[in-house]
């Protein structure tokens, strides 16, 4: 079994993750899982950052279905970054967006920057909760909102064995917080309007359908592509994944406040 300290967004792990997850996706449920935590927020000819863009797939999104003005996505990986800028130049959306490569650490924007700050499953990565959402809520405009995705944990204080074992294997670090430390750093940092929707049994069943895939239809083709050690080594963490799913400990969650007008 492969064992990785880091979770690493190289070209064996985005093969498999669009793979399971489709094209410009690096994260479960797609386009239609953006527009469920974005439902009746107005984008049009907004200015958005995408905290963690990672295969750029929200961002064209943003641009094409909600008539987003400017999509800013930002992440840590140099070669997401090209891939996020080739995938905009496909899909003719290169004038409305723009991809930035950040150390991780406080946001290199301005004060009200962004009339919306969103994200997709990429905060469990950085751990510092109260920091971010104090930067987020500086960078947004007054009346901005923050809608975002990301994995909680049902849980606080220490992961049970099952959620260490699944936290190694996936190669996630302990960053990862409960419902509870996000609201309490967005009630600090002054938002208001807090809303979670907790997609924890969409994800149940959406989680064993992905592994029975991986095993099923989808193996003969990734393991040309990823070979059978990291494909084997994948669907074992999506195995420990679903144990911590049906426990509870593990719970995505669509996030969304606003700075107050
Ligand atoms: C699970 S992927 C999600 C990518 C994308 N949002 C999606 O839904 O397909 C998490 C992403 O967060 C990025 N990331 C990790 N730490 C970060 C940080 N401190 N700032 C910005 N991006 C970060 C990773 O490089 C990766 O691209």
């Amino acid at each position: 079994m492969t064992e990785k300290s880091i979770q690493e967004y190289d070209d064996d792990m985005n093969t498999l993750l669009e793979a399971v997850w489709g094209p410009g996706f690096a994260s479960p449920g797609g386009t239609d899982e953006v527009d469920l935590y974005l439902q009746g927020i107005d984008l049009a000819g907004a200015s958005v950052l995408d905290i963690g863009c990672g295969l750029g797939g929200l961002d064209v999104h943003l641009v094409k279905q909600h008539k987003v003005g400017k999509v800013t996505g930002i992440d840590i990986d140099p070669g997401l970054i090209r891939r996020c800028n080739r995938l905009a130049e496909k899909n003719g959306v290169s004038e409305q967006t723009e991809f930035v490569c950040v150390e991780p650490g406080p946001l290199p924007f301005a004060d009200a920057s962004f009339d919306a700050v969103t994200s997709k499953d990429s905060i469990i990565h950085i751990a510092d909760k109260h920091g971010l959402a104090a930067d987020i809520y500086r960078v947004l405009k007054p009346g901005g909102w923050f809608a975002a995705s990301d994995w909680l944990a049902g849980y606080d204080g220490k992961p049970s064995p099952e959620m260490q074992a699944y936290l190694i294997a996936e190669g996630f670090d302990f960053g990862i917080a409960s419902a509870n430390t996000y609201r309490l750093a967005m009630e600090a940092a002054g938002f208001e309007d807090i809303e979670f929707v907790d997609r924890n049994e969409w994800y149940r069943d959406e989680a064993r359908r992905e592994r029975d895939q991986l095993r099923g239809a989808l193996y003969d083709g990734l393991e040309s592509r990823v070979g059978a050690e990291f494909l084997e080594h994948e669907i074992d963490v999506w195995d420990k994944m679903i144990v911590v799913l049906d426990q509870g400990l593990m719970r995505p969650t669509h996030l969304r406040c606003r700075k107050p007008g």
